[in-house]
């Protein structure tokens, strides 16, 4: 029987017309009723390990959308907490944490990773029991890079700088560090796969800021590693790879890390995302500003990407997380869009 899961027909090669869509980030602060939940958890960690409430904040954008993919709610720094690196969110300023040196890489231990997720792992088997059948369920892991570089600057930054001068100072115990999470993460990944996931999704934001021996290096490799490691376990499992900002380094970027779709942030040429949409189903890539905007910016934006890639694999997606100040009528207006297409 056709697999009624629109985006998992859309990652096995098809193309789906109008195409399959889901908003990274869909579940968040523009919507009252996350704001609301929000509230009720406490901290956002507790949001997160709360199978209860992160099961419910996970749905609320189905409930509201109907979109085609429910991604599980979590964070990409659950690894570091996992490892103990004292991770904390505070209101308005951010993820922190204590900065990781060399010696402190030399000291982490992975060996709690999977007992400290389990309610994580609660919550994707939940959410697989309660989902419409047809809804795709994606869970998701940071990409190597991107984690550290949160690990190494202790906070968000512009460029990851601290990150890169760590690479470029400390490079024996930076490719320890990578090393490490890429089998955490792999081994993190399938388990999510295990527990219900139906495909997953690797988030490398902060592959842009990378020079292409970098890139090769700190981002093709481990991402590589991870995928290759998940497919020992489960060889069909189906992969999203997004390296934002990767720009021309995305060209071989899906052969070389053997992703089955990759993610396209806004900057990506529309006409270049044609060719890669060639080698296989390319995932985005609408600019979130659009989203905030709406009327006539929301319209060209969509109809732009549909006339470009929409006669190939496609799965409809923003080029980066949806923001806080999105009005969620856009939103609604933006499926509808697509769907009449
Ligand atoms: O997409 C979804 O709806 C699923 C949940 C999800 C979150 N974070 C929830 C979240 C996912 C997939 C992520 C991934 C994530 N987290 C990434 C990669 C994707 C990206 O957006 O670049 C990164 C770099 C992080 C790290 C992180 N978490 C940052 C930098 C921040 C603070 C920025 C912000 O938007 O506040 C977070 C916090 C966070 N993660 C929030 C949400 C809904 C907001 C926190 C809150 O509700 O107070």
């Amino acid at each position: 029987m056709a697999d009624n899961r629109k985006v998992m027909r859309v990652l096995n090669g098809e193309t789906v017309y109008p195409p399959p869509v889901w908003l990274m980030r869909q579940a968040g602060r523009y919507l009252p009723e996350y704001r609301e939940t929000r509230k009720q958890a406490g901290g956002f960690l507790d949001l997160c390990y709360s199978p209860d409430l992160a099961t419910e904040v996970t749905l609320q954008p189905i409930r509201r959308y109907g979109f085609d993919a429910a991604i599980l709610f979590s964070d990409i720094l659950v690894i570091p907490d996992a490892l103990d690196r004292d991770v904390r969110f505070e209101e308005g300023r951010g993820p922190l944490m204590t900065p990781i040196d060399a010696g402190g890489i030399a000291g982490l231990d992975g060996s709690k990773l999977l007992t400290h997720l389990a309610p994580v792992l609660e919550t994707v088997s939940r959410l697989r029991s309660v989902l419409p059948e047809e809804t795709t369920l994606l869970g998701f892991c940071g990409a190597p890079w991107t984690v550290a570089t949160y690990m190494i600057a202790g906070h968000g930054t512009p460029d990851q700088a601290p990150a890169r001068l760590f690479a470029y100072r400390e490079p024996e115990a930076f490719s320890a560090l990578l090393d490490l999470l890429a089998d955490l993460s792999a081994d993190y990944l399938c388990a999510q796969i295990e527990a219900g996931a139906d495909a997953v999704q690797i988030f490398d934001s902060w592959a842009g800021v990378l020079g292409e021996t970098e890139f090769e290096q700190f981002c093709i490799r481990p991402v590589r590693k991870i995928i290759d490691r998940v497919r020992q376990r489960h060889p069909q499992a189906r992969i999203i790879a997004f390296a934002k900002g990767a720009g021309s380094l995305l060209a071989d970027y899906r052969q070389k890390t053997g992703a089955d779709a990759i993610g396209l942030d806004w900057s990506v040429p529309l006409s270049f995302a044609r060719q890669l949409q060639d080698q296989g189903p390319v995932q985005g890539n609408l600019d979130p500003m659009r989203v905030v905007a709406g009327g006539r910016a929301l319209d060209e934006g969509i109809d732009a990407i549909l006339a470009a890639l929409g006669q190939g694999p496609l799965i409809f997606n923003l080029g980066h997380g949806i923001t806080p100040q999105a009005d969620p009528d856009h939103v609604a207006h933006l499926v509808e869009r697509i769907r009449a297409a």
